[in-house]
C-alpha cells in the first residue's frame, strides 16, 4: 500500500522549515528590546547572569539579556555600563528572574525602580545602592566590597499587618520587592473597591517610603485640581 504523496516532498519541506526558522530568527533579531541592547557588548562570561542562563535548559543569551523561548526576559546584565539610573526602558525587564547592575555610578537607591517585578530572585547592585524595600524585601542581603546581593524576594502579602492594607473586595498581591498591591475582587472597582460595578480597576500600594510618594502624588493631583477650578 502507497502512502499518498505530499506535494513538494522532503526537500522542499525542509527548505521551507528552514526559512520560517530564518524569519523567526530575524524577527527576534529586530524584536530585541531596547533594554538588552543599549548598553554595548554582551553579557559578560563569568557573570551571574551568564551562570543561570547557561545552567537553565532552553535559555539563550543576547547582547545584554538571557531569554527564554516566548522571548520574555529572564536576566539581564547591564554591569559595567556607566548607568546613573536604569533608565525609561527598564521595565521592560520586568519578567527578570536575575539582574546584575553593578559597576554602575547609579545616583540614587532604586525606590520606585522595580515595580511588577514580581519574579526577581537575584539583584545584584554597586556596594553604596541599597536594595529595595530594604531588609524586610528580601532573604538575604550580602555586602561584599564592591557589590551587594539581594537574594530571594519575600511575599510581604504574608507578613503580619500586610493583608489588612487591603479593603474588604479586595485582596493582596505581590509587586515587587518591597510592594504589595491590592486586586479589587470581580464587580469591585475604585478607591478601596468599595464602588459596585462592571469593571474592575487596580488600586496599587506601595509601602516602606512608595506610600508616601503616591500619597504626596495624590495630594499633588488633588492641590493642581483645585487650583485649576478655582
Ligand atoms: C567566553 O566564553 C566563550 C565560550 O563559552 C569563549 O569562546 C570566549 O573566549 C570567552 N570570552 C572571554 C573573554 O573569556
Ligand atoms: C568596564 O569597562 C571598561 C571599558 O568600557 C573596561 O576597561 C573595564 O575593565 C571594565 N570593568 C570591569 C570590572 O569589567
Ligand atoms: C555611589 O558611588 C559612585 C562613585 O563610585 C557615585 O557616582 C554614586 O553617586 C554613588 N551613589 C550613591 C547612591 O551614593
Ligand atoms: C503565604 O502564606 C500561605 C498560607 O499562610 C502559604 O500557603 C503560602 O505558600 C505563603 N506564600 C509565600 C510566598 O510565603
Ligand atoms: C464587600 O462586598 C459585599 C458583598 O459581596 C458587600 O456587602 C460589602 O458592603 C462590601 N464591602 C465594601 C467595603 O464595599
Amino acid at each position: 500500500q502507497m502512502a499518498r504523496r505530499r506535494p513538494g516532498g522532503p526537500t522542499s519541506l525542509v527548505l521551507c522549515a528552514t526559512a520560517l526558522l530564518l524569519a523567526l530568527g530575524v524577527e527576534r533579531a529586530l524584536a530585541l528590546p531596547e533594554i538588552c541592547i543599549q548598553c554595548p557588548g554582551s553579557v559578560q562570561n563569568l557573570s551571574e547572569v551568564a551562570l543561570f542562563c547557561k545552567q537553565t535548559p532552553k535559555l539563550m543569551l543576547y547582547a545584554r539579556c538571557c531569554f527564554n523561548q516566548k522571548g520574555a526576559i529572564l536576566g539581564l546584565d547591564l554591569q559595567n555600563c556607566s548607568l546613573k539610573d536604569p533608565g525609561p526602558n527598564f521595565p521592560q525587564a520586568h519578567t527578570a528572574i536575575i539582574i546584575d547592575l553593578q559597576a554602575n555610578p547609579l545616583k540614587d537607591d532604586l525606590v520606585n525602580t522595580f515595580h511588577g517585578f514580581t519574579q526577581l530572585q537575584t539583584l545584584i547592585l554597586p556596594q553604596n545602592v541599597s536594595c529595595p524595600g530594604g531588609i524586610s524585601a528580601w532573604n538575604t542581603i550580602t555586602t561584599h566590597t564592591d557589590k551587594q546581593t539581594c537574594q530571594g524576594q519575600r511575599n510581604l502579602c504574608n507578613s503580619t499587618g500586610s493583608p489588612e492594607m487591603c479593603p474588604e473586595n479586595g485582596s493582596c498581591a505581590p509587586n515587587g520587592p518591597g510592594l504589595l498591591q491590592c486586586l479589587c475582587a470581580d464587580g469591585f472597582h475604585g478607591y478601596k473597591c468599595m464602588r459596585q460595578g462592571s469593571f474592575s480597576l487596580i488600586v496599587f500600594f506601595g509601602i516602606l517610603g512608595s506610600t508616601t510618594v503616591s500619597i504626596r502624588i495624590l495630594l499633588w493631583e488633588t492641590q493642581r485640581r483645585k487650583a485649576k477650578s478655582s
